[in-house]
């Protein structure tokens, strides 16, 4: 039983451990100092440097420490004088074949052990060095890192870091003996698949590995300070620390021990942080005068905003006004921009890029379920027995939650993916269902069929958790009837025995979850095609459990985030409709504003805002962080609508493509300047932190919203700090109810919270749905072709898709010289 609890004896010292535990990690976490290179937390021990060796009561000469598991009660010796002879011996040995020249530029575990045991000095050394014999190989081709042989203790630590931790299996050792290296792929780093995460670095020892970017300028000993925070690109949400020099971010390792991460890091959070002190940031706000873009102070250009704002709507009303609020910034920033809109403005109209990605998933869900967020945690991607991947590029995406679902690949649980191209995933797939584009209706309900005709519906769940129980059942069954294995192949292309085998593998796994995506949604029928999906999941309750349910991963870093403060056109912070008297009144008090000045009209959604400007209808508009004349469908009919604007603000950190449009231009803090929160994917309120100053006269975007808000005569609060937004935010989103920045300041807390007390939501679902009775509702619906078919004039499909190395419209990608040589 592995939570048994053991006394052991360390030196004489009892201790208290557990059964499975690793003696070598007890020992450590007991503060002993047994020396060691080999090991770390993360991977499975190698026994490799042999610098653990300890002697344990009753067995035969010695052992590694970071080899034993303790599954009983022992007497170990760690220090005596046998022991510390034989690791001195064994250090002898390392550095003997080791280059101890350094550029202080990584931490040298190898150094430290050397200096511990008196070794630094050659002079003091057993043998005389034998690097100049071995040869050391190196290899900088990666854009990212450079390796050196002649540092290399052969440790395994970055193999396994590759294998184990991202599940990419890049590295191995080649030649043999004490001439052995490290190789990536066949030989050389660039041609080989590593994509740059940067796992083997981070747990390299010895700077064998280490990184290439700010290597030239880095040094520790000048290192100013390390700060924690949460990246600023997907909806992973990976905790980094920076470490800051001369201003800069020199370097960013992932956190180990929390969540989400655990140390890890894709190629972006890694080494795509550049963009912050790039000489293209927009460091003073611009006014538009005869066409030119000029520089202006503050005031000048806040005034000029809050006057043209103020006579757009006292001349055609509030709703003639609109906001975009921005994925990309804080909780706290966006929190202020929706009150701005909703108080200043006086409407509702205020949406963000959500609605051009994830609203048709989110409405399904919503419909279904009663909740549009993500059912699990990111670790759950490692641990639950079937994963089903639909219409998500999940290794490009969010390759952080990627390298969780490879773990658990290797840990025996099956994968189906489902989706017309190849991704990298498909690699690790048990089945891969490739049907033909529009027809995941047509495939989600054959699926239903074999579930339900070869008995593998879950009847107590239907009956006990689903609306109108096994009545509505009935109607989904009879819905499905005719969708035989052998139709739904002549629909979807998919081959039937493949549709019966995933139909079986995701129905009686014990736990399933659905990791659905852009692929899915971003469809005519993308709501029909969630409904489906969801069907599947409650007739065979795969959800309403631990490590079952729905999780759309979310593509920026805040996405989430921002609808749950209320960015959107129909609910307020937390989710609640605007059409909610009782909450407008509670949302006023709050506010300290009348009620009848807030809107209980539903606002226009992006799509309809644009449609809006084209028609004259909206007259003015604000963008904090956001592309629209990159990211809207239509650019041709979006431009055209800018250009009918009245009045234009972009708020932004770099010059857009939208930024040519806009009338004033603000400058803002990138996420590595300012204090606040983001929430991820699996709805964890996690801290960002400022680590260095704005450029120029840049201002963060919360502060630049409360200031035009005053010259507009309305309070938005008299907030001085991040800290005391996020805690009004806990007072008008009741999911956050139970939050604030000391709860969360060493690891971040999933909502629903809503009490003091309470410990955050891991798994939603688990007792009833967000459904006004509690009961998640089944959502037949018949496959319809495709509206958007091939013709002769027109006739390819094109499919949008992500890579690794570019993020949503590159702004900040862009401009970081690693991503784009592995992008190139
Ligand atoms: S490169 Fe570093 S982590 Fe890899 S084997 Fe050599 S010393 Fe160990
Ligand atoms: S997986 Fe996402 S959050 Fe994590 S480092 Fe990469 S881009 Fe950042
Ligand atoms: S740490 Fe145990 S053998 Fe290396």
């Amino acid at each position: 039983m592995k939570d048994e609890q053991i006394t052991i004896y360390i030196d004489n010292q009892p201790i208290e451990a557990q059964k499975g535990d690793n003696l070598l990690q007890v020992a450590r976490d007991n503060k002993i100092p047994v020396p060691g290179l080999c090991y770390h937390k993360k991977l499975s021990p190698t026994g490799a440097c042999r610098l653990c060796v300890v002697k344990i009561e009753g067995q035969r000469g010695v052992v590694m420490a970071c080899t034993v598991t303790i599954d009983e009660p022992m007497r170990v010796t760690v220090f005596d004088e046998e022991l510390e002879s034989a690791r001195k011996q064994t250090l002898n040995y390392l550095l003997a074949e080791h280059d101890d020249t350094t550029d202080n530029t990584y931490e040298d575990e190898l150094a430290f052990w050397a200096e511990k045991y008196d070794l630094s000095d050659p002079e003091r050394r057993s043998y005389p060095s034998i690097l100049s014999a071995v040869g050391a190989k190196k290899d900088d081709t990666s854009p990212v890192l450079t390796y050196d042989a002649g540092k290399c203790i052969k440790c395994f630590r970055c193999i396994k870091a590759c294998d184990e931790v991202q599940g990419k299996n890049v590295l191995s050792f080649a030649s043999r003996g004490i001439t052995s290296y490290i190789v990536a792929g066949l030989d050389m780093w660039s041609e080989s698949e590593c994509d740059g995460c940067g796992e083997c670095v981070q747990l390299c020892p010895t700077g064998a590995l280490v990184e290439r970017p700010h290597r030239q300028e880095l040094r520790l000993d000048k290192i100013e300070k390390k700060v924690r925070t949460t990246c600023p690109y997907c909806g992973v949400g990976c905790q980094l620390e920076l470490w800051i020099q001369d201003g800069k971010i020199v370097r960013s390792n992932g956190v180990e021990g929390v969540s989400p991460n655990d140390g890890r890091l894709c190629v972006k959070g890694r080494f795509g942080l550049d963009f912050v002190s790039s000489p293209h940031r927009l460091t003073t706000p611009l006014i538009k005068k005869n066409g030119i873009f000029v520089e202006a102070s503050w005031d000048e250009a806040l005034d000029l905003i809050a006057t043209k704002f103020s006579a757009i709507k006292q001349q055609h009303g509030g709703d003639a006004l609109a906001g975009y609020s921005s994925a990309k910034c804080t909780n706290e920033d966006n929190y202020m921009f929706q009150k701005f809109i909703r108080m200043a403005f006086g409407t509702n109209n205020i949406d963000y890029c959500t609605r051009l990605c994830h609203a048709s998933t989110v409405t399904a869900m919503l419909r279904s379920i009663g909740d549009g967020a993500g059912s699990n945690s990111i670790e759950d991607f490692a641990t639950t027995d079937c994963l089903f991947v639909t219409g998500n590029n999940i290794i490009e995406t969010h390759p952080v939650t990627a390298t969780y679902v490879k773990n658990g690949k290797y840990n025996g649980n099956s994968i189906i993916v489902c989706d017309p191209k190849w991704t990298p995933l498909v690699k690790y797939a048990d089945i891969w269902l490739q049907p033909r584009l529009g027809t995941d209706v047509a495939l989600l309900n054959g699926m239903m069929h074999v579930i339900i005709n070869e008995g593998l519906v879950h009847q107590r769940f239907i009956r006990e958790r689903v609306d109108r129980g096994m009545e509505t059942f009935e109607e989904l069954k009879i819905l499905v009837e005719k969708d035989t294995p052998a139709y739904t192949e002549e629909i979807t292309a998919v081959p039937k025995d493949k549709i019966i085998a995933a139909a079986r593998m995701y129905a009686s796994a014990p736990t399933a979850m659905l990791a659905t995506g852009m692929g899915l949604s971003q469809q005519v029928t993308g709501t029909n095609n969630v409904f489906s999906l969801i069907n599947m999941m409650l007739i065979t309750g795969q959800i309403g459990k631990e490590r079952a349910g729905i999780d759309p991963p979310r593509g920026q870093n805040n996405v989430q985030g921002a609808t749950d403060v209320g960015c959107s056109p129909i609910i307020f912070p937390g989710y609640i409709p605007v059409d909610d008297d009782d909450n407008r009144k509670r949302v006023a008090a709050i506010w300290n504003v009348p009620v009848e000045s807030l809107s209980a009209k539903a606002g226009l959604t992006t799509v309809e805002i644009i449609n809006a400007a084209y028609d004259e209808k909206i007259k003015g508009m604000y963008i904090m962080g956001e592309n629209p004349m990159l990211t809207d469908p239509d650019l041709n009919h979006t431009e055209k609508a800018l250009k009918k604007l009245d009045f234009l603000v972009v708020q932004d950190i770099f010059h857009t493509d939208t930024t040519p449009y806009a009338d004033v231009i603000l400058p803002a803090s990138s996420f590595a300047e300012k204090e606040g929160t983001f929430v991820n994917s699996d709805r964890r309120v996690l801290r960002v932190r400022k680590a260095l100053e704005m450029p120029g006269e840049a201002r963060e975007d919360w502060h630049i919203v409360q200031e035009i808000g005053r010259r507009m005569h309305v309070d938005l609060g008299n907030f001085t700090h991040a800290s005391d937004i996020f805690d009004e935010m806990a007072k008008t989103a009741p999911i956050f109810g139970g939050i604030n920045y000391q709860r969360i300041e060493y690891k971040g807390i999933q909502w629903p919270c809503p009490t003091a007390e309470h410990p955050g939501t891991r798994t939603l679902f688990v007792e009833k749905f967000n459904t006004p009775n509690g009961k998640a509702k089944l959502n037949p619906v018949a496959y319809v072709a495709q509206a958007e078919k091939p013709t002769k004039e027109y006739p390819f499909i094109l499919n949008s898709g992500r890579i690794l190395y570019r993020y949503h419209t590159a702004t900040m990608s862009r401009r970081n010289k690693s991503l784009t040589a592995f992008a190139n």
